[in-house]
């Protein structure tokens, strides 16, 4: 229930003003105060830089407890989803807001399965790119470009075209994401198998060979098909928040996916998972664990524990528990040495009982071992911020399609506290 149930309006008292606020509340979490009217009576904004103490729109798809480490898709906790649900019925009970029946998945499950491929064009697109190009640049612009093939099923006010944008993009961005890759390795493109599952097809794209064929080892689809799962939602995170922005303009879903994309890259959100290996590697051995910790508190270095602290999360990030348990899994079961892993254990060992941590309640998140899994299913580290790109593709699109249906739907457009020069005239030549 929401946290203070009793709480209904709130007074303010502003520029000699008093104000009368409504108080609005969800089925969990905080009560949040209307301000709509807030300019109108006392001529204030409010300000809030990252926006940590605002609720920028409604949603239904899922919640977080930054305290209690809760974190739910469509009130289903993230522990019952890992143990006993897949990714694409996580994607379908993001999207439809209900698990789906058994005939709906198979449905579900048919329509993406015959949206995998990509128009051939895409191939000369992608090979315009250098062969260093970082993937997650060939990923925005692809996905960005994805309107131009699908130009006259853009009608955003038909709710099947919506529905078929969402599902195209769930369908292909494993493709495209594979593409990326093996133009990265100067290798063939491989062409989605229809008789392959969601996550065993990706990596058959990914890694597949023209000289012979794939052998799967059953665990690392189970692998990544969890971290898929864990990856792909969180409430209103910065690169959902930018496909909620993007789409509030009335740009197609392609744009806004592309949009979500570029804001995933950035190192303090979605690149942390890539930031983390290359900390790890950087630190090298566990005897450099304590001057990585000592250099993260020292404020003048600039540098930061990659995968450690979450604006919401004050506590440990739920997903990290779970992939934490996973990571001793899976590289026992694919036989990996990864001296890495030795690294991270030392390291979140020392973080946790250092003070600087403990105080500012700087746990291990989402990022902090997901790279180490990765990197054991062979995967290099500058794809790893564009696997949680496939993932979160299924969050962003529900989100989207959730937005294009909210009531209350506008364009987004924040104010600001102006610091410039007060007005002046231009000087008489
Ligand atoms: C994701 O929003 C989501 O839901 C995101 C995500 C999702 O699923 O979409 O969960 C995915 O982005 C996870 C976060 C991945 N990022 C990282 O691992 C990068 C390292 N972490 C930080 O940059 C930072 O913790 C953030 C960006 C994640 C959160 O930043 P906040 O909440 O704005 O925290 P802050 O910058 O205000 O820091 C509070 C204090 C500061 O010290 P003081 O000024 O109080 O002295 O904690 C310190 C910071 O210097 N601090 C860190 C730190 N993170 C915060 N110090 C060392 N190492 C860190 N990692």
């Amino acid at each position: 229930m929401s946290q203070n149930p009793s709480l209904d309006q709130v007074t303010l008292s502003a520029a000699g003003k008093t104000v009368e606020l409504p108080v609005q509340h969800g089925t969990l979490g905080n009560p949040c105060i209307d301000i709509a009217r807030l300019p109108k009576e006392t001529g204030c904004f409010t300000y809030d830089p990252g926006f940590g103490a605002t609720a920028s729109c409604k949603s239904a798809i899922t919640f977080i407890d930054g305290d209690k480490g809760v974190l739910l898709y469509r009130g289903y906790p993230i522990e019952q989803l890992a143990a006993h649900s897949n990714f694409l019925e996580v994607a379908y009970l993001l999207m439809h807001g209900e698990l789906p029946s058994k005939d709906g998945f198979a449905k579900f499950e048919d329509r993406v399965t015959h949206h995998t491929m990509m128009h051939e064009a895409f191939k000369s697109f992608i090979g315009g790119f250098r062969h260093d190009a970082h993937p997650m640049s060939m990923l925005v612009g692809m996905l960005g470009s994805m309107a131009s093939f699908y130009h006259n099923t853009l009608d955003l006010e038909d709710p099947e075209q919506r529905r078929m944008a969402a599902i195209r993009l769930i369908a292909k961005v494993p493709t495209i994401a594979a593409a990326c890759y093996r133009h990265s390795i100067g290798w063939p493109l491989r062409y989605p198998r229809n008789n392959l599952e969601y996550v065993e097809r990706f990596l058959h794209m990914m890694f597949e060979v023209p000289a012979g064929p794939l052998e799967l080892k059953p665990v690392a689809a189970r692998a990544l098909d969890l971290l898929f799962i864990l990856h792909a939602d969180h409430e209103q995170n910065a690169s959902t928040s930018t496909v909620r922005l993007v789409g509030s303009t009335g740009a197609n879903p392609y744009a806004c996916v592309a949009a979500g994309v570029a804001a995933l890259w950035g190192p303090a959100h979605g690149g942390a998972n890539e930031a983390v290996l290359r900390m790890l590697a950087e630190i090298g051995d566990a005897k450099h664990v304590q001057s990585a910790v000592d250099r993260a508190k020292d404020k003048e270095s600039g540098f930061r524990l990659m995968g450690f602290g979450h604006r919401v999360y004050k506590n440990f990030d739920p997903r990290a528990t779970i992939i934490r348990e996973m990571t001793h899994k899976v590289l026992d079961e694919l036989g990996v040495d990864d001296p890495m892993l030795e690294v991270a254990m030392r390291l979140e060992e020392a973080a946790l009982k250092d003070e600087y941590f403990v105080q500012r309640k700087l746990y291990p998140n989402v990022d902090f071992y997901s790279g180490i899994i990765y990197k054991a299913l062979g995967i290099p580290t500058e794809m790893f911020t564009v696997m949680f790109a496939i993932a979160r593709t299924a969050g962003w699109v529900s989100h989207w399609l959730e937005q294009q249906e909210d009531p209350e739907f506008r364009i987004g457009r924040p104010r600001q506290i102006y610091t410039g020069a007060a007005a002046r005239d231009y000087p008489a030549k």
